[in-house]
């Protein structure tokens, strides 16, 4: 039968094993907090929220539910329609920038709450781009048949590092966890190719100044309110829409398809006026847009895993589907990956 697409990794001498998502989950906190709500906490409305991000409502966590509270849940729900055992898996990978504490990784302490006592676990930083990073990172493992389950998680807590008297910025994000269960699966392709790419020189857009080694908490850092994320929200946009665009363009590049080739697109979830670009830009229908920032506002790295988890349960995405994923964060970063559902 022939191919209806390219596998870009076929053109190399191919000795590895394909890797495919063979379980999704993802988990958000029980309370919402509305645009309503919004308005008593800081001069802005409704409708000023609606117009310019889409956003309706987000999730915060409880103050003892931690990132990896919720990562464990997400990955617990993955690891059940994987039906992977936590004495299978070799490897966690955690996406995310509020990790429950600077060290040691929020991987690790998930590692502890699932059981899973074989795995290895780190954290990666790569803040809403991170879940991409984490799937072509984790996908290199299988490929190598170095291992065998690889859980890859993007988590986060960011009411924790949100500025809540900052009407800028305190209106765009939530919490939330997703995961994915990395393994081979015969007759798949899986995860065809993705794209990283960051641009340091644009880290000044969206960052958290205090707590790291530039800037270690004082009183004076707390007081000056630097242990919250601070961003330029109108470069940034610009940024996120030309990073999206071209990274998905390069993907679908890279497989031989157009557009209407993929079934449904997921891209970050950070507000649906980029999204709405993002997906012009490139001739989707609004059809084959998935979105979900509505519901939960931007919840970084946790994003696409979500809304991937979301559009497998709803059936928009079938088995041999073609997905299309595109993210972008600070960092800057950026990433986008075509994969065979
Ligand atoms: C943040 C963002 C929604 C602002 O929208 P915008 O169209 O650039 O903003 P506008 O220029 O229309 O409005 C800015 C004005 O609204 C005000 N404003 C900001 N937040 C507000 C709020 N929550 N409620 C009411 N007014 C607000 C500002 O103070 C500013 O007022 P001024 O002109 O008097 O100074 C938009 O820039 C954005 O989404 N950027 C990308 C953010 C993002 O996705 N980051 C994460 C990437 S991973």
């Amino acid at each position: 039968m022939s191919l209806k697409f390219k596998n870009p990794r076929a053109k190399f001498d191919f000795q590895g094993r394909t890797c495919s998502i063979t379980g999704v989950g993802s988990y958000v906190p029980e309370k919402v907090l509305t645009n309503a709500d919004l308005e008593k906490m800081v001069d802005t409305t409704d409708e000023w929220i609606t117009t310019r991000t889409g956003i309706k409502e987000r999730r915060i966590s409880a103050k003892e539910e931690f990132t990896s509270d919720m990562a464990a849940k997400a990955a617990q729900r993955a690891m059940k329609m994987a039906g992977v055992t936590a004495a299978q898996i070799d490897l966690i990978i955690i996406a995310t920038i509020t990790p429950d504490m600077p060290f040691p990784a929020t991987a690790c302490f998930v590692q502890q709450k699932i059981g899973a006592k074989r795995a290895a676990a780190f954290d990666l930083e790569a803040a809403c781009s991170g879940f991409i990073y984490g799937l072509e990172i984790g996908q290199q493992f299988i490929m190598s048949r170095t291992h065998d389950t690889v859980l890859v998680i993007g988590a986060e807590k960011l009411s924790a590092i949100t500025d809540w008297k900052d009407r800028n910025t305190c209106v765009l994000f939530g919490d939330g966890a997703g995961a994915a269960v990395l393994q081979n699966r015969e007759n798949s392709h899986g995860l065809l190719t993705a794209v990283m790419g960051a641009d340091g020189s644009k880290a000044n857009l969206l960052f958290m100044p205090g707590g790291g080694s530039r800037c270690p908490a004082t009183k004076d850092s707390v007081d000056a309110r630097q242990h919250f994320l601070h961003m330029s929200g109108k470069e940034t946009f610009k940024n996120a829409v030309q990073a999206m665009c071209s990274a998905a363009q390069e993907v679908l590049r890279r497989c031989e398809v157009d557009i209407t080739r993929i079934k449904c697109v997921i891209p970050h979830q950070a507000n649906r006026r980029i999204i709405d670009a993002v997906g012009e830009r490139l001739g989707a229908t609004p059809e084959q847009m998935f979105i979900n920032v509505d519901r939960y506002g931007n919840t970084s790295a946790a994003s696409v895993a979500i809304a991937l988890d979301e559009a497998v349960a709803s059936g928009k995405i079938q088995r041999g589907d073609l997905v299309l994923l595109v993210v972008f964060g600070a960092g800057l970063t950026w990433g986008a990956a075509v994969i065979e559902w």
